[in-house]
């Protein structure tokens, strides 16, 4: 089973960016820890970053041979109804997750234009946000697979 792992726009400055928010955990970390889940639990990642709206809509239109897509669309997640409409296109379940807790912070993150097109969403727990998120992946990829 193959996993699509998304980063929106900034998550490629983790590490130094607002570290009071974020943590200090790079990307490159926080993808390593995925890729070592990913193996206990014997699922293959394709991942990727980019701080572009269209490029995001690209590899979600191109995700065919994944079973899931773990995506955290950064900034995106307030504004984009262009990313919302390419995972409404594609027949694959997705787990939104962010690092913080949206809810708790500026009310413009209150709301996510992704989470309706979701299967779920984690938020608020760090880069364990990725991890929790790649279970739920893997659950809603099972589901999905033995419901077709
Ligand atoms: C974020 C939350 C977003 O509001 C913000 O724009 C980000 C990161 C998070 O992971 O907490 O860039 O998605």
């Amino acid at each position: 089973m193959k996993i699509l792992v998304i980063h929106g726009p900034n998550l490629n400055l983790l590490g130094t960016r607002e570290s009071d928010i974020y943590g200090t955990k790079t990307l490159d970390e926080i993808n390593q820890s995925l890729n070592s889940l990913a193996a206990d639990l014997g699922v293959e990642l394709a991942i990727h970053q980019s701080n572009h709206e269209g490029e995001i809509v690209e590899i979600i239109q191109h995700s065919g041979k994944c079973s899931a897509l773990l995506i955290n669309p950064a900034a995106y997640t307030h504004t984009s109804v262009a990313i919302r409409d390419a995972i409404a296109a594609v027949d694959i379940p997705a787990v939104e997750i962010h690092l913080s807790n949206i809810y708790k912070r500026e009310e413009f993150r209150h709301t996510s234009l992704i989470s309706p097109v979701a299967s779920g969403q984690v938020a608020g727990f760090g880069p364990d946000s990725y991890l929790l998120g790649l279970r739920a992946a893997v659950v809603v990829a099972n589901a999905n697979k033995s419901a077709s």
